[in-house]
């Protein structure tokens, strides 16, 4: 826990581990002094190592997220003094090179200007949520230099080329929207919701397993830049390291995980992480079942069309709430049986990918689906394709996986570009088997 004070930051550290840092000067708008810059690189690096510390919010008191660096205390003043200028700029890499790989999750919450200098920390934290309208400006080509300290970098590896040589060159304002619409922030929401859908975001993080989360992201940061090989290796060195770290707290996320969901049956991967994985504790040690184990199933529809909600169908979150309560017997005789005899009429439209999507098209189709999933154990996929000679050909000309792949460019590119991946999509033994069925 941090009791020193500072004058330029507000630290307000939370009971469940989320800690607010906030930018105090709202009398100027945030601007960065070199005073500013000194005490956030003393707190950034404290809450690092803090125990009481799990995320980090950067925020800014007033209208101002930053109004980036103070132009009067930050330039002029520091003009002919080069130790105290390059004290200044030393200090200021809190927001981008400690940021970067920060050992804990990082939140930018952008509640209003975010100008020139501020963009550093803005994309350097881990994930930014905006208000719509939030005002993002590369204002340095009005006032004389170019976006420096790497903002010209970061917002060309950021935007499409064509977004930053516009912003940067017209010096144009763009709102929390648009900055959600070019990549600069995860997205953005009215300003009344801000702070509710940060902690939402926050949250969700903190039921993940901390070690994982954090070589997770630093492996994102890492390997941007590396060759192919490179990465590997990079990846299979950090995935030991989770390891490691996990075995300090007497827990193995990757054994546990598994057995939880091959063995216990206690969570489903898709939809939430595994009991007991913030804090390390097995359920075979008691630990507790967590919230998400028995949330409340959402609407399919409804969660399908936020990015920010969880997925969870009804199906799933009857079978989550169940394995909370630990019915051993009726689990491993339900594990046994053929989920088509037993589940109720949905369920193998639901774990049929292909079929769930013609189903949820035509109602008609899905009761029928529905119906002869109960009476029979032929597939309702191919049930409801010999229905519609539509849904029929999609099923038959594409395997599930392929189809994913098709619908989503960034997967199809990325599949494209990078053999190993290409194949092992190709591979996937369980879409070829259902894609067989199907024909
Ligand atoms: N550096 C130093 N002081 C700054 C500052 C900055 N980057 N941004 C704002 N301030 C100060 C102003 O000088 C003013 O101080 P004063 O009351 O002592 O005169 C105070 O903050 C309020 O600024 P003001 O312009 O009156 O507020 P506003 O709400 O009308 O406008 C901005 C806010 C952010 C649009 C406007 O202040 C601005 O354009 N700031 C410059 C941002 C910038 O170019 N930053 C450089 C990034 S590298």
């Amino acid at each position: 826990m941090l009791k020193k004070k500072y004058t330029c930051v507000k630290v307000d550290q939370q009971k469940d581990g989320i800690t607010w840092v906030i930018f105090n000067r709202p009398e100027k708008r945030n601007a960065m002094s070199p005073t500013f810059h000194a005490e956030m690189m003393e707190i950034m690096t404290l809450l690092e190592s803090d125990n009481d510390t799990k995320l980090v919010i950067l925020t800014g008191e007033g209208v101002s997220y930053s109004a980036g660096q103070d132009l009067k205390e930050y330039f002029r003043e520091t003009d002919g003094k080069p130790e105290v200028k390059a004290k200044a700029s030393n200090d200021s890499k809190w927001r981008s090179e400690k940021l970067w790989m920060y050992n804990k999750p990082t939140i930018s919450m952008v509640n209003g200007f975010c100008i020139g200098g501020a963009f550093t920390h803005c994309i350097c934290a881990d994930f930014s949520i905006a208000a719509d309208d939030a005002i993002f400006c590369l204002s340095e080509v009005n006032w004389g230099i170019l976006p420096g300290g790497m903002v010209s970098k970061m917002v060309t590896d950021m935007f499409s080329q064509r977004d930053a040589m516009f912003y940067a060159c017209t010096g144009r304002t763009f709102t929390g929207k648009d900055a959600a619409r070019i990549g600069m922030v995860n997205y953005s929401v009215p300003k009344k919701n801000l702070k509710k859908e940060t902690l939402k975001l926050a949250k969700e993080l903190l039921e993940k397993n901390p070690n994982v989360l954090r070589a997770t992201k630093h492996a994102i940061r890492a390997v941007q830049n590396m060759s192919w090989r490179s990465a590997a290796d990079y990846l299979n060195a950090k995935g030991a390291e989770i390891k490691i770290r996990d075995a300090a707290r007497g827990h193995d996320a990757y054994a546990e995980g598994i057995k939880q969901f091959i063995d216990e049956k206690a969570y489903r991967p898709v939809f939430s992480p595994y009991v007991g994985a913030a804090d390390g504790k097995t359920t075979a040690k008691g630990g507790k079942a967590r919230a998400s184990a028995a949330r409340k199933p959402q609407k399919a529809a409804a969660a399908a069309s936020s990015s920010t909600k969880t997925i969870k169908a009804p199906a799933m979150a009857a079978a989550a709430k169940k394995a909370a309560v630990k019915k051993a017997p009726a689990k491993k005789a339900a594990a046994k049986k053929p989920a088509v005899k037993k589940a109720p009429a949905k369920k193998p439209a639901a774990k049929k990918p292909v079929a769930k999507k013609a189903a949820a098209k035509k109602p008609a189709a899905k009761a029928a689906a529905a119906k002869k999933a109960v009476v029979k154990k032929a597939p309702a996929a191919k049930k409801a394709a010999a229905k519609k000679p539509a849904a029929k050909k999609a099923a038959a000309k594409k395997p599930a996986a392929k189809k994913a792949a098709a619908k989503k460019p960034v997967a199809k590119k990325a599949a494209a570009k990078k053999p190993v991946a290409k194949k092992a999509v190709a591979k996937k033994p369980a879409a070829k088997k259902s894609a067989a069925k199907k024909k």
